[in-house]
């Protein structure tokens, strides 16, 4: 276990799909000068590699042994899987509709919780957001935020960004957040002694502010 000494500023952002977190993440991590890094993209990664190589998503073994072979670059333009670039297609709805499995799978979990550690230990520090970054990643971070939204508002942001039906992907949205906080290993909660972020009725800008007013100086 990684043990965060006190000059390392480690934010860590949980919250469902859709909430924000990525937007409130990177404009964060800009001001405060660190890293940003998206755990979501890795288990998309993971998932992207097994659908590639036609393992079936829930094969606990095969993916689990897979998690622990793949090299998987997530940076703030582009993510590389064993050096292909899998930007698009990780957004894509075939990995969508796969990953919840995927990040099901305990193996894959520890796998990919240790990689997180050694990222945010080589880059001194981060802005770190996920569904499990501050109840088991990081729990000792400088700031543990929990961003959410109703799903009306998330499934509208989404509707708006990549278009389709709004009760639709309010409903895929209900489903997948379900999902994600009722799993056996490090379901979606809000950890103790994080902060709640409701971006609901708030603009970026205001969300980055209240953020910022939370960061120790
Ligand atoms: O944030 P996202 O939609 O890109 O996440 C993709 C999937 O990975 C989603 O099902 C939640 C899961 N996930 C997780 O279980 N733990 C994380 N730290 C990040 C994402």
């Amino acid at each position: 276990m990684v043990n965060e000494s006190a000059d390392q500023l480690i934010v860590a952002i949980d919250g469902p799909a859709g909430a924000g977190k990525s937007t409130v993440g990177r404009a964060v991590a800009e001001q405060l000068h660190l890293e940003y890094l998206d755990t979501g993209a890795m288990y998309r990664s993971v998932t992207f590699a097994a659908l590639r190589r036609g393992l079936d998503p829930s094969d606990q073994e095969a993916v689990g042994a897979l998690s622990e072979q793949i090299e998987i670059e997530v940076d703030r333009e582009r993510v590389l899987v064993d050096g292909v670039d899998a930007t698009i297609e990780i957004r894509g709805r075939e990995v969508t509709s796969a990953v919840s499995a995927v990040a099901a799978n305990s193996r894959v979990r520890a796998e990919l919780v240790r990689r997180q550690r050694a990222w945010v230990a080589e880059h001194g520090g981060g802005v770190v957001e996920g569904r499990d970054i501050a109840s088991v990643v990081f729990p000792d971070a400088t700031l543990k935020l929990y961003v959410t939204a109703s799903a009306r508002v998330r499934a509208e942001r989404r509707v708006a960004e990549i278009g389709g039906d709004v009760d639709e992907v309010e409903t895929s949205i209900i489903g997948r957040d379900r999902q994600d906080s009722t799993r056996v290993d490090s379901p979606l909660i809000e950890a103790s002694g994080a902060v709640a972020v409701d971006t609901s009725d708030l603009s970026i800008d205001e969300v980055v502010a209240q953020v910022m007013e939370l960061i120790p100086s």
